[in-house]
């Protein structure tokens, strides 16, 4: 008995014992024990780990396990229960020649089960200990459903929000994605990836997906090194610094080069430069579509492309297999190529705990859950708190919030009551029969102490040929539920609604589609049918009070002037509409931040607070021709990155730094006293900015480089340090050294990243 069948035997043995509840030992020796399983394995045996497919219905399981079982595949994604994965581990560990075991992964992205914010929604907590909350939970929820890796975090910096991706990830700034990612990676992963409560994070998509031309989903990428390292890749960076197992490579180009077939940046960069261990994934059928992008002439090519690039897996891909047999006899590929992909998949496999114990976190039929979509199952209290702290306030004219639990409430919208919307996109395991949507969360939270009258309103859309695109977007349902009266007989229903109301609420924005995938957009705007509504809830004169629900920024300097309130709510996920309900009835004060600039028009658009110093910048209250301006409308933001308010008002001391000069290796010390100058307790973000005065290169207008969410009383105050290092001045000149150069800086202060106070300092 060789030594991968008696492991096997123990394992079995084992997995009939205890599901291992203590982290799992990782076995000794990886590189010896991964070299001595290659040297046993055929040709046919390593280009099956290298295929990873998707379960779906063009695939019957049957042939799955034949597959599994003849050594032809290496791991799945897709597939969310025990039940559905056991039987894959079994063909593996039971009837194939080596046993070496599956992997399950999937794309958790903001919660398995229990679904949070999305990711945008996330960033906008500042919250680091809810984030790792987030995935800590997501972790636990989705090994306990046999999964193993999750293709998360997806750290592509955006700043171009037509681009429906932007829900994705976590905005625009480099420092405070980078943060997260890393936040992301250790509580997906926990103490080890080994352990039966972890996941393997897969970080993704490397590298600069949010930079696509004209935000079109899938486009080309060209970027200056400079701002590659100073902007776009350090997130991913951190993942990697973080212990991300995997790395997920992206479906566009970069200068040209696809990512795919990229050897400067999977092999230069991230595996030399970076010091990359784990395994790269292809994107869903990215190696075929080398073809497509003009650099092979056909799939064997391209599949010769990938491998020598660096591509481990490849994901729903039929070319490694069709084409890797004849290229290894043609010496194109070597068996050198070949063998690398393979130890990193096994070294993965291994790194998931999955020689040790391949039902690790698949466990044992007898113990699976009766109903895998048992209530019991989600972290609601979690999912709450965390989806309160994610909600910001925009606009809150002459107190409008929060709303008194009294009199009658009028709420309408058409995701008012919007389950599925609730979750948002890359909803993972959610069931929107678990959403609480705005209706309920308010209904339950008035009970019997004030009377809510609903009203539908309008629909999304009254664009019949983007409901049909957003609903093909969907295989088991439709996504957009249209009601069938005409648009007059809604908007008419909704005005006596809020005719016989002390307030109007209306609940609107996109749904959940509109930023999603392949769900790029031209306007920014709510969709007209929406826009109709509110100006007839206006025209009511009551006050009104406007929730977004939405993935990007959109444009909403119309919606400002019909408002009194508005309250951008992203999607917030399984217990989003409780957490509304506390945000507009005050049992909780609002603390998000802005992660990303909203622009006032499309046409503003790129706009992100962070760029380069320009020989002619617009200046506020000084405009005049010859600056860097649009004339047909006001410059600037309408609401700027790091911008929210609160039921309370904080105020900021003057900013004092404790020296003038920083050498090389010593710490400055920037301090503020912030102060609750309101009536309730609340959060609020001192955000921490640092500009580089004269450099060798263009810097940026301000950089974010710290930042402290705090809880204060009302009328309490405390005071913040924040040291600054010469580490924090460094960054990447045109020669890509990265390094801090002498000369003054000035550091900023302040709530949001335009409202700031500044002193300046001298690094020596
Ligand atoms: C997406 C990835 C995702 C993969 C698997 C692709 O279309 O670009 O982000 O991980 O599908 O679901």
């Amino acid at each position: 008995m060789n030594k991968l069948c008696l492991l096997g035997l123990l394992v079995s043995l084992a997995s009939q014992t205890a599901l291992a509840a203590a982290p799992a030992e990782p076995l000794k020796n990886k590189d010896a024990f991964i070299s001595d399983l290659l040297k046993q394995m055929t040709v046919e045996e390593k280009i099956g780990q290298l295929r990873l497919i998707s379960i779906g219905p063009e695939m019957p399981r049957e042939l799955i396990r034949k597959e599994i079982a003849a050594g032809r595949i290496g791991g799945t994604f897709n597939s969310i229960t025990r039940d559905e994965n056991r039987p894959m581990q079994d063909a593996a560990i039971n009837n194939s020649r080596l046993k070496i075991p599956m992997f399950f992964a999937y794309d958790v992205i903001h919660g398995h089960r229990t679904i949070f914010p999305i990711s945008l929604g996330l960033a906008s907590s500042w919250d680091m200990d809810a984030i790792a909350r987030v995935g800590r939970t997501s972790a636990i929820e989705a090994a306990s459903d046999g999964i193993d890796m999750t293709f998360a975090p997806m750290v592509d910096i955006a700043r171009d929000p037509r681009w429906g991706r932007t829900s994705e990830g976590f905005g625009e700034d480099t420092y405070l994605v980078s943060r997260i990612s890393r936040v992301m990676v250790e509580s997906f992963q926990g103490q080890s990836p080994a352990n039966a409560d972890s996941i393997m994070a897969a970080v993704k998509h490397f590298a600069l997906y949010g930079a696509v031309e004209g935000g079109r989903d899938y486009n080309t990428v060209d970027m200056s090194p400079a701002k590659m390292y100073n902007d776009y890749l350090p997130p991913y960076r951190a993942a990697i610094d973080a212990g991300a197992g995997g790395v997920m490579v992206a479906l566009n180009s970069i200068n040209g080069v696809p990512a795919t077939s990229n050897t400067w940046l999977m092999n230069d960069l991230l595996r030399k430069e970076w010091g990359f261990k784990g395994v790269t994934v292809s994107d869903h059928g990215a190696i075929g579509e080398l073809v497509r992008h003009g650099v092979a002439k056909d799939g064997r090519e391209a599949a010769k492309l990938a491998i020598k690039a660096g591509i481990d897996l490849s994901m729903n891909d039929s070319l490694y297999g069709e084409d890797l047999p004849t290229l290894l006899k043609s010496g194109e590929v070597s068996q050198a190529d070949l063998d690398n992909a393979v130890r990193e998949i096994l070294g993965a496999k291994y790194d998931m705990g999955l020689f040790k114990d391949p039902y690790v976190r698949i466990g044992q039929a007898k113990d699976d859950p009766a109903d895998v979509y048992a209530d019991s199952r989600l972290h609601r209290d979690t999912a709450r708190d965390v989806a309160r702290r994610s909600l910001v306030l925009l606009e809150n004219r002459n107190q409008t919030l929060p709303l008194k639990k009294a009199g009658t409430i009028a709420l309408v919208g058409p995701l008012a009551d919007a389950p599925i919307d609730m979750m948002g996109s890359w909803a993972a395991a959610g069931r929107p029969k678990h959403s609480v949507t705005v209706r309920k969360g308010l209904e339950t939270a008035l009970g019997d102490k004030a009377k809510l009258v609903y009203a539908k309103g309008s629909n999304i859309t009254a664009d019949k040929a983007i409901v049909d695109y957003l609903n093909f977007l969907n295989f088991d349902a439709p996504e957009i539920i249209d009601d069938p009266r005409p648009a007059a007989v809604l908007i008419d229903e909704a005005v006596k609604a809020a005719q016989q109301s002390d307030v109007v609420v209306a609940v609107v924005g996109e749904s959940r589609g509109m930023s999603h995938e392949s769900s790029s957009r031209t306007s920014l705007e709510i969709p007209a049918a929406q826009r109709e509504l509110i100006k007839a809830l206006k025209a009511t004169g009551k006050p009104l009070v406007l929730v977004l629900m939405n993935g990007r920024p959109l444009a909403l300097a119309w919606e400002r002037e019909q408002a009194d309130a508005i309250l951008e709510t992203w999607f917030s996920g399984t217990e989003g509409g409780n957490a509304i309900a506390d945000v507009l009835l005050g049992d909780y004060n609002p603390s998000g931040k802005l992660a990303i600039t909203f622009p006032r028009s499309v046409g503003q658009i790129p706009m992100y607070y962070n760029h380069l110093r320009i020989g002619r910048p617009f200046t506020p209250g000084k405009p005049g021709n010859y600056t860097s301006q649009y004339f047909e409308e006001p410059n600037g933001p309408l609401y700027p990155f790091g911008y929210g308010l609160s039921y309370s008002d904080f105020s900021l001391s003057k900013l004092s730094l404790s020296a003038k000069t920083l050498k090389q290796g010593q710490n400055l010390d920037a301090s503020v006293v912030v102060k609750n100058t309101g009536k309730r307790d609340g959060e609020t973000v001192v955000q921490l900015y640092i500009q580089d005065v004269a450099a060798s290169m263009s810097r940026p207008v301000k950089e974010l480089k710290n930042f402290q969410k705090v809880m204060l009383k009302a009328g309490e105050e405390r005071t913040l340090h924040f040291s600054i290092k010469a580490d924090d001045l460094k960054f990447w000149n045109n020669q890509l050294q990265f390094a801090a150069e002498p000369g003054e800086f000035n550091v900023q202060i302040g709530l949001d990243s335009e409202a700031v106070q500044q002193q300046s300092f001298e690094l020596l």
